[in-house]
């Protein structure tokens, strides 16, 4: 199976090693419009017999017959280069969040669909084997029907160096800048947590959000203007009745990566926290049946999981589209555009209107 990556970045690092890792699957061209990023991805030893090309508009005229395109480009670039990909007729795994806003999202499912392709965005956090059982056990009903949730997303990027200098790196600063197309930490890490919790406990009816931008960290670097907000908190009705609260911040000390999702049900409790290292993402937590009077928990081992690379060479391969799909992106940039909304009117909105 053939697959291409489009930008070298960052993210591009773990693409190449989970589709290279698949049986019978290999990374065979890449693209990125710089040329810094693409000779060091083309110098890494593993990336020897790799093809590279400065535009993905000459990777498509040069190179024939992928079977799948990994869209590994900052936000801003999603919509029009998965566009192109589509045109073409090839799958394609964008990375999270699908677009910048819900009306682009909305043309590139309806692109995806007349193109029949399969299409994918890369949740990252549905590869938990903690948390695919966690969704299970609710949508069995086995304890009873959601009540409460609370859904925290914790980085610290702002607040320590751990994944490198943000003041000096073009990969944090475009994430700082509405220019530069981002919705800050609501639609670069709040998309996994919106996803996270919905995909759980079923769709959200209403939302209220509150952004925070803290200027005090810097108005400006270079040509980025460090405008996007760094954190939310949010209040969540969903449409079976419960209510919750989620949230993400860039600022939390002592978290270099952490999600916590909390379910509270009618008849029992679940919960998973998922941490950097991957530690802890099989492990489940559940409160149910005599352990609700003793305030005990229990601790499930849960079985490895296929990951989102994984699914999304099956479903070339079965012809069936698993998820999560390009209509799960476009409904969490549904919940994304909603919650800017709430916060610029500070009142509660209605994600269906
Ligand atoms: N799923 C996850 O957990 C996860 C984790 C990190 C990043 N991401 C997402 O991955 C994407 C990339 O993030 P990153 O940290 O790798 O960013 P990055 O800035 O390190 O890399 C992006 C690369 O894309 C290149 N690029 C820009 N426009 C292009 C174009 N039109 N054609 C080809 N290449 C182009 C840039 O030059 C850069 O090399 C973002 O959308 C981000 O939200 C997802």
């Amino acid at each position: 199976m053939k697959i291409g990556i489009v930008g070298t970045g960052n993210i591009s690092s773990r693409h190449f090693f989970e589709f290279s890792n698949i049986d019978q699957v290999n990374v065979e061209a890449v693209c990125d419009t710089n040329e810094d990023n693409l000779k060091k991805f083309l110098s890494d030893k593993n990336n020897k017999n790799i093809r590279g090309y400065l535009s993905l508009g000459e990777m498509l005229e040069k190179e024939k017959n992928f079977d799948g395109i990994s869209n590994t480009t900052p936000d801003k670039f999603h919509k029009e280069t998965t566009l192109q990909i589509l045109d073409k007729g090839y799958n394609v795994f964008c990375e999270k969040p699908l677009a910048e806003n819900y009306e682009d999202a909305k043309k590139m499912v309806e692109a995806a669909k007349r193109s029949k392709t399969v299409n994918m965005v890369n949740f990252t956090y549905r590869e938990s084997s903690a948390y695919q059982k966690l969704v299970q056990i609710i949508k069995s009903g086995e304890i009873g029907v959601p009540r409460h949730v609370s859904a925290c997303y914790y980085q610290s990027w702002l607040a320590s160096n751990k994944w490198g200098e943000w003041r000096e790196e073009d990969k944090w600063l475009w994430r700082l800048s509405t220019q530069h197309g981002s919705n800050g930490a609501l639609g670069d890490t709040g998309v996994h947590i919106f996803d996270f919790a919905v995909n759980a406990v079923g769709d959200i009816k209403e939302i209220f959000a509150d952004l925070k931008t803290y200027y005090d960290k810097g108005k400006k670097i270079k040509n980025y203007i460090l405008d996007a907000n760094d954190g939310f908190n949010s209040l969540v009705r969903f449409e079976n009745g419960a209510i919750g609260t989620i949230t993400n911040s860039r600022f939390a000390t002592g978290h270099a990566n952490s999600l916590i999702l909390e379910v509270f049900c009618s008849k029992g409790g679940v919960k998973v926290e998922l941490d950097e290292e991957r530690t802890k993402w099989s492990t489940l937590h559940i409160c149910q049946k005599e352990k609700i009077n003793e305030m005990s928990w229990e601790i499930i081992k849960c079985p490895k999981t296929p990951s989102n690379y994984q699914n999304f060479v099956k479903s070339i391969q079965s012809k069936n589209n698993l998820q999560p799909d390009f209509s799960q992106g476009a409904k969490i940039q549904k919940i994304i555009d909603s919650c800017i909304k709430s916060n610029d009117n500070n009142s509660w909105i209605d994600i269906n209107n």
